[in-house]
């Protein structure tokens, strides 16, 4: 009979326990970003308008979200780029708090941290150029196509193939006769303008939630960089002595 009562009891309060876990994020953050005083400013404005705690945890602990140099910057300051790793995406309160801080409100709480009147934290550099490493070996033929879906759209690729839509944009062949065309090749991603549309499965950020893609993002896997490297190390390079092939 107690056996009963209690399981009614339970059944009565699981679903406010869930709830009530919803409505709790524990977050990670190293000792140098508490010691700025951040979290005690963010967080209870945080709660005043979602209803939602969050409670810092120890490194050991399962955190929800992590503060720190993986995952998608936030904001530059106390020595270094703040990145937040949400370990539970799918968790409503971590969404919320990750919701939260990448919005304008959100950025604005951040950058108004100003404890001796002066500003401690900034928006993050607008572009972390991240370049991978990027291998030689990669597959001529495959990097071929990828060069005629991905790029010619505005690079002329391949001789005789697709049409060339930019005049403005160098060709395939004027930047492979370049000396240095392997890093241009390699970091294209990161080099104007790439960066704005262009997305590498695993190595870049995702897209500023206010600076979207402007057009229809491009991504390629770091396989096809590699593949679309040695497509253009194998392409004969345009002989700059001679403007007519670019222009
Ligand atoms: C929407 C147009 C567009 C697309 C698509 C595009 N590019 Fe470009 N790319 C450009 C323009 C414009 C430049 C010249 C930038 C400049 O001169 O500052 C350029 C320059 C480059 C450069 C030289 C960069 C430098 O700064 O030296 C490389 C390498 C390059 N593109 C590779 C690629 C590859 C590989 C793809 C396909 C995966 C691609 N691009 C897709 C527009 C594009």
């Amino acid at each position: 009979m107690r056996c009963l009562v209690v399981i009614l009891i339970l059944g009565l309060l699981s679903p406010q326990l869930a709830r009530a876990d919803d409505r709790l994020v524990r977050l990670h953050a190293p000792q140098a970003l508490i010691d700025t005083g951040l979290l005690r400013h963010i967080l209870p404005r945080f709660k005043l308008k979602t209803q939602v705690r969050v409670e810092p945890v120890g490194a050991g602990d399962s955190a929800d979200m992590v503060l720190g140099p993986e995952g998608r910057a936030l904001f530059e300051g106390a020595g270094a780029i703040w990145h937040m790793d949400v370990r539970r995406p799918d968790h409503p309160g971590t969404k919320r708090f990750a919701d939260w801080l990448t919005s304008e409100v959100g950025k604005n709480t951040v950058l108004s941290f100003a404890p001796e009147g002066v500003a401690l934290f900034a928006p993050p550099p607008v572009q972390q150029v991240v370049v991978a490493e990027v291998e030689m070996d990669g597959d001529a033929e495959l990097g071929r196509e990828v060069s005629h879906t991905k790029c010619a759209r505005c690079h002329l690729t391949e001789r005789g193939r697709g049409q060339w839509d930019i005049g403005s944009t160098p060709s395939f062949f004027v930047l492979r006769a370049m000396a240095d065309w392997e890093s241009r090749f390699s970091a294209f991603y990161a080099l104007r303008p790439h960066g704005a549309f262009t997305q590498i499965t695993d190595v870049t950020e995702p897209f500023p939630e206010d600076r979207p893609s402007p057009i229809v993002p491009i991504e390629l896997t770091l396989d096809e960089v590699e593949a679309v490297l040695a497509y253009v190390a194998g392409i004969k390079a345009a002989d700059l002595g001679q403007p007519i092939e670019h222009q």
